[in-house]
């Protein structure tokens, strides 16, 4: 199936100590509350070699820094209007 929006989030162990995780919660609740899950499709990817700019999310084909949970949801709603 194809997916409009593809999200990686990094769980490597310096993004991870960046909070990470709250980034997750918070897209997998945006997405469930949305009813996306035909659309976005959110998975969590290794280092991708920028820790200190991290937490670290891929959209589709462009790389996000210093993501907070907001940002996050803010950046997955501007490609899920494009
Ligand atoms: S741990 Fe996320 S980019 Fe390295």
């Amino acid at each position: 199936m194809e997916y409009k929006v593809e999200i990686t989030v990094c769980l490597g162990s310096s993004c991870f100590s960046r909070k990470n995780r709250d980034i997750v919660s918070v897209l997998q609740e945006f997405i469930a509350n949305n009813k996306l899950d035909s659309e976005v499709y959110l998975k969590g990817g290794h280092c991708f070699g920028k820790c200190s700019l991290g937490p670290i999310m891929i959209v589709n084909e462009d790389m996000y820094s210093d993501i907070s949970p907001s940002k996050a949801v803010a950046i997955v709603k501007s490609y899920l209007n494009s």
